[in-house]
């Protein structure tokens, strides 16, 4: 099959091939998505081949209002309200106990929950109410490898597997949404993956507390030594991250063991080691935000074959605000090892 690319004309076309059961990548301003009909268990399914994606791991269900919810849902938490009102559409999904076999099980992995988020992206907000279906939408990426923040980078991973790409050009955040786990309505609202919206601007909102997943704290806690299980988000070549105040000695031990090295990093650190490093993707500026947006593709960037580096390094910031998300994403890609002196 070829893979099109969906003009803003087009919108109707794609919407259309979605409805039928087709995949159709859409752009949101974390990522972009892999669409398919969240109704159409076959067409969910080609999902996962498509990916490669484990059958057990369930989909974000994209919805173009928060009114498409209450077709799945009628038991809400107290804070829902407050959270959509301040934070949808935006970058954050919401899990919550859905009615029961309102949603294949394909999609929501057997459980008795399902993920729900209304993506930020007008032209993607356009496809789905012209399906009228909610569409799911991992990352459009293949399994393993950083999600794609371009039209291109899906392209490079699903080209001639799914039916059309609608294209956005770069994401705004470029990190995945922030999940909360609102499916007890007794218990506070729990971070499952950090993302843009932080556990800080949740409480604010919400005027209460909210926790994080024990496993989340505990990963981000000091360097661990390599394990697969945290294997993620992973380009071919290997990545280090390194501290702000070890860039120096890292430069100059991969010099001395003649390892072909990348650097993606902000401005200052990028200009300073450049002379010495075979390949820099430097981030638009030194701030978290522009990192963040630039990460998955830096890694994609320097992975490419040509370059044959032999380690990726990359910086790292404070794990505070989106720095959590950030940190989030490189510890895996870097499956959690740090440039020790
Ligand atoms: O920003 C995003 O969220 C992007 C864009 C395309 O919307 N989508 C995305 O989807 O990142 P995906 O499939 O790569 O990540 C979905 C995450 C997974 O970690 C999955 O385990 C979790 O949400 N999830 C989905 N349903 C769940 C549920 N019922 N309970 C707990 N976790 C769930
Ligand atoms: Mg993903």
């Amino acid at each position: 099959m070829e893979t099109k690319y969906y003009n803003e004309e087009e919108l109707n076309e794609a919407a259309q091939a979605l409805k039928s059961g087709d995949l159709v990548a859409f752009p949101t301003e974390t990522v972009y998505g892999l669409g398919a009909n969240a109704l159409l268990p076959d067409a969910v399914k080609q999902v996962f081949s498509v990916k490669g994606r484990p059958q057990d791991n369930p989909l974000i269900v994209h919805v173009s209002s928060f009114e498409q919810v209450k077709t799945y849902v009628d038991n809400f938490h107290p804070a829902t309200a407050k959270i959509v009102e301040n934070f949808w559409p935006g970058p954050l999904t919401l899990i919550f106990e859905i009615k029961k076999g309102s949603l294949p099980s394909i999609v929501t992995g057997g459980l008795s929950t399902a993920a729900f988020r209304m993506p930020d992206n007008k032209k993607t907000l356009t496809t789905i109410e012209l399906a009228g279906v909610p569409l799911v939408g991992p990352s459009a990426n293949t399994s393993g490898k950083p999600s794609p923040t371009t039209a291109a980078h899906v392209f490079h991973d699903l080209q001639g597997k799914i039916t059309g790409i609608i294209d956005d050009g770069a994401t705004r955040i470029g990190v995945e949404s922030t999940v909360i786990d609102l499916s007890d309505p007794a218990a506070d609202p729990m971070i499952l993956r950090p993302g843009a919206v932080t556990k800080e601007q949740l409480e604010a909102v919400i005027g209460g507390n909210v926790t994080i997943d024990r496993h989340l704290v505990q990963s981000s806690e000091t360097p661990k030594s390599p394990g697969m299980k945290y294997k993620h988000y992973a380009p071919d070549t290997q990545v280090m991250m390194v501290r702000p105040e070890d860039w120096q000695e890292a430069v100059h031990w991969a010099k001395e063991k003649a390892l072909r090295v990348g650097v993606i990093a902000g401005p200052t650190i990028a200009e300073a080691v450049r002379f010495d490093v075979a390949a820099v993707y430097m981030y638009f500026n030194d701030s978290v935000e522009a990192a963040t947006k630039g990460l998955f593709a830096g890694l994609r960037g320097l992975d490419e074959e040509n370059l044959a580096l032999d380690l990726i390094l990359v910086e790292t910031f404070p794990e505070d605000g989106l720095g959590n998300a950030y940190m989030n994403r490189l510890k895996k890609s870097a499956n959690q090892k740090y440039f020790e002196k």
